[in-house]
């Protein structure tokens, strides 16, 4: 098979796991016998300080162009006081919205490896596999009106959460399917006792649930579900929820997997002018500009990217079985980051990305 892959390696610690991602695609293409075309563009801070825009047109059309992005992270303290419409997340929202990724897949698992890794006891924890579906392209990240308007004690911070009846039901689809082909269960996390878009978003998912009654339905306040993730996250198989919601409930979902670095993401749904799906791939975790550059941040999540992208934009099955399979026998054998607490002494990013490449 071709794989046409854009790169876009963004700020900090994403320079350095995305080097080591596209190594571990490199050796899956090479063992499978597929031909690999790599592209790099830019994307977030390091764009702003070459183009002026976080998100430049060049790399819209090049994200159009490939079959699949590979993003690092985005975001660099110098930004930190600058407006959000000049700041590097911009480009990532941007880049999000521009190719239409309405459906953030964020899978956590907890690996038997890692167990003492987390703070959690290991019996809360022991087994999590779970999926949370965070929409993407709509809520309170892009509603209107937003903006700070008004000056001294009247100055006022606007922001809107937005929803209409399509966005909600195409990505409840999607969690609809991804369910089903696993074990058969969905909760919709919402605030529907206080929020109208709580309210219609409820709504909407009862109703694309006639769709699929081989999958059962829960209901679950966000309040609640931020408790239920740490008392009890084996009660969960795949999760749906609005955009900021997933934004937090995600990160929680971080701890249960012993480092945010391990989570990997795929962000799909859009479609590319020639109706083939797009498909952009990132770690959960940010540009940690506290160990950028020291060769320290774990690579996991990034490769774990690469999985999901073999297996949604290119629907290869058993290569991304054997990278997700790479990455377990490397925990296993203890290679792992600092993040992870080992007991031995910490690999390095590098170290860790070579230790995949020589168990595929
Ligand atoms: C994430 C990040 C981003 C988000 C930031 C960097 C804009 O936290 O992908 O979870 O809020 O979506
Ligand atoms: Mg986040």
């Amino acid at each position: 098979m071709q794989l046409n892959v854009l790169t876009l390696p963004g700020d900090g610690i994403g320079i350095e796991v995305t080097r080591e991602a596209v190594r571990v695609l490199e050796t899956v293409c090479r063992k499978y016998n597929h031909s690999l075309t790599l592209t790099e563009g830019l994307l977030g801070g390091i764009a702003i300080h070459k183009t002026g825009n976080p998100f430049p047109d060049d790399t819209a059309r090049l994200c159009l162009d490939a079959d699949a992005t590979l993003m690092g992270a985005v975001g660099l303290p110098e930004f930190d006081n600058a407006p959000p419409e000049k700041r590097p997340e911009k480009g990532l929202l941007g880049i999000r919205r521009a190719l239409g990724v309405y459906a953030n897949l964020r899978p956590v698992r907890t690996y038997k490896a890692l167990i003492d890794s987390s703070p959690l006891k290991n019996h809360l924890i022991e087994g999590t596999d779970l999926i949370i579906v965070r929409e993407l392209t709509g809520g309170i990240y892009y509603g209107t009106p937003r903006g700070i308007t008004g000056e001294g004690d009247e100055e006022r911070g606007t922001n809107t959460m937005t929803y209409s009846r399509a966005e909600i039901a195409r990505v409840t689809r999607m969690a609809f399917n991804l369910a089903r082909n696993r074990r058969k269960k969905l909760a919709s996390v919402d605030k529907s006792n206080v929020l109208e878009t709580s309210q219609l978003w409820r709504k909407v998912v009862v109703e694309v649930a006639a769709e699929f009654p081989d999958v059962e339905l829960e209901h679950i306040l966000v309040d609640n579900c931020a408790m239920q993730l740490v008392l009890n996250p084996k009660r969960f198989d795949v999760l749906v929820m609005e955009n900021m919601f997933g934004d937090i409930l995600s990160d929680e979902g971080a701890v249960l997997a012993g480092s945010i670095g391990m989570l990997p993401s795929a962000s799909i749904g859009g479609r590319r002018p020639n109706g083939a799906w797009v498909g952009l791939y990132e770690p959960v975790h940010g540009s940690a500009p506290d160990i950028a550059g020291r060769n320290k941040a774990n690579p996991l999540g990034a490769i774990g990217s690469v999985a999901a992208m073999l297996e949604y934009s290119f629907g290869l099955m058993a290569e991304a079985a054997a990278v997700n399979n790479a990455i377990e026998s490397v925990l296993n054998a203890g290679k792992v980051t600092a993040d992870l607490k080992p007991k031995t002494a910490p690999l390095t990013t590098d170290q860790v990305g070579q230790a995949v490449c020589d168990a595929l």
